[in-house]
């Protein structure tokens, strides 16, 4: 999540920027959902990305992801259901207008993809909090799929999927009162459950309410937050079938104090399930900046922020993030409308793992993150980990060299040695174009 992202970087130098090659865009451009952008130089946006916009996984009837949405969705029942606003977002809404102080990571071009100085792929379903409590929406749901640079692994992929909600009440005696009558209907409903709760305060010296709030109104939008959390956990983690509670081991969650720069206070929430504490979301109660903007100062209230895959990934006993993409029938055909089964893994064929040894140039820089997507570029889904296995900087010249190992697997058939090596060879050749490594 936002808050845990280390790396700090500038805009990269010219010669990374190799996009146009697999999109119909006139020089200068980039084609993206069938229109025309200018690049500049900080695009980072590779053609692998792009192919994969239209995708849309979690509106597939039957998906994984649309079955794990649906499940939100019927739980929020009496919340608007929103799902199709457009990835492109400018850098002004995703980081700035929630608060996001200039100096955070998540900006870097090393983390985030941009098309231009000016367009970027979200990195979170908070970049549409503003507009939709601009449109009036008070309580809402927001299914998208974002984009963040990473490594490459089981558990991580460029683009995954996020469900954000929220709600609103009038900041007056009225509003609190509705906020109060929910917070016993909830409270009652979750006493009678299989449900053990660990607490935190809800306003802290390091987690507090916000200068514009009334305390007591906090304290009871807080509540109401982490009670109608409780009850979703409740939702997608309280059946026995799945592997969840049973009447001598109940549903354990846990909530621990965060950080968000567009909450106050903010938590994280965990759940104890088959003998591992998970983290499922980010929430807190929405600062009144983003109220404001929306043009909607007379109201308070929370939000929240959950990724899909993790969560469907341990529903479903899904091993590996890229299955989701997957085309194949026998991945595909597993999954029936509404319900969640569990995975019954087909065969795994050979992985096959090939290194490449280069000294970098000293005025281009290489991130982890830009090698992962020249990978990612030429080997797409045949990619199942990349690992730096060394580093090491010449103590007269200052050169600094780098090892990775790239890890084949397809996890559809099986991939020749002939195959990976050509894809190794690819992989080389662009990073000697984009990045002017020397080969050892
Ligand atoms: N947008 C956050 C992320 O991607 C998650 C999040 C945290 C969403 C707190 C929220 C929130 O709405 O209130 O890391």
């Amino acid at each position: 999540m936002h808050k845990t992202r280390l790396s700090l970087s500038f805009p990269q130098s010219f010669a990374r920027r190799r996009i146009s090659s697999s999109v119909n865009a006139r020089p200068g451009f980039v084609e993206i959902l069938g229109a025309q952008y200018p690049t500049d130089s900080i695009t980072n946006i590779t053609p692998a990305i792009i192919a994969k916009l239209p995708m849309r996984l979690h509106a597939r009837p039957a998906h994984p992801l649309n079955t794990l949405r649906h499940l939100i969705e019927s739980h929020y029942s009496d919340f608007a259901h929103l799902s199709s606003l457009s990835p492109l977002v400018s850098p002004f809404k995703n980081f700035d207008e929630l608060s996001f102080p200039q100096d955070h990571p998540g900006r870097a071009v090393t983390d985030s993809y941009y098309v231009n100085r000016d367009l970027m792929l979200r990195t979170h379903t908070s970049v549409h909090e503003v507009d939709v409590f601009r449109s009036g929406k008070d309580r809402w749901l927001l299914t998208a799929d974002v984009y963040r640079r990473d490594e490459i692994d089981g558990s991580h992929y460029p683009i995954f999927h996020q469900v954000e909600g929220a709600r609103i009440f009038p900041a007056d005696v009225s509003g609190m009162k509705e906020v109060a009558e929910d917070n016993a209907r909830l409270r009652h409903l979750l006493a009678k459950a299989n449900i053990v709760i660990e607490d935190v305060p809800h306003i802290t010296a390091t987690n507090p309410s916000q200068p514009t709030h009334d305390p007591m109104y906090s304290e009871l939008v807080a509540e109401n937050l982490k009670l109608s959390l409780n009850s979703l956990m409740l939702t997608l983690f309280g059946g026995p079938g799945i592997g969840g509670a049973t009447p001598d081991a109940p549903l354990r969650v846990r909530w621990i104090e965060a950080y968000f720069p567009f909450t106050s206070p903010s938590f994280e929430v965990e759940v104890f399930f088959r003998g591992k504490w998970l983290e499922i979301l980010g929430s807190g109660v929405v600062r009144q900046a983003t109220l404001d903007t929306a043009n909607v100062s007379n109201k308070l209230g929370w939000a929240f922020g959950l990724g899909l895959e993790r969560i469907a990934m341990i529903l479903y006993s899904i091993p590996d993030i890229r299955l989701f993409w997957s085309t194949d029938e026998r991945f595909l055909s597993q999954f029936t409308d509404k319900a969640i089964t569990t995975f019954q893994p087909y065969s795994k064929y050979p992985s096959c793992f090939k290194d490449v040894s280069f000294w970098t140039r000293q005025d281009i820089p290489l991130h982890e993150n830009d090698f992962c997507d020249v990978v990612r570029d030429v080997a797409g889904d045949l990619v199942e980990d990349v690992k730096q296995i060394d580093s090491f900087c010449h103590p007269k010249t200052n050169r600094t060299s780098l090892c990775y190992r790239i890890n084949y697997r397809s996890m559809d058939r099986s991939l020749s040695n002939e195959e990976a090596n050509e894809i190794q060879l690819q992989v080389i050749s662009r990073l000697e174009e984009q990045f002017g490594v020397e080969i050892r």
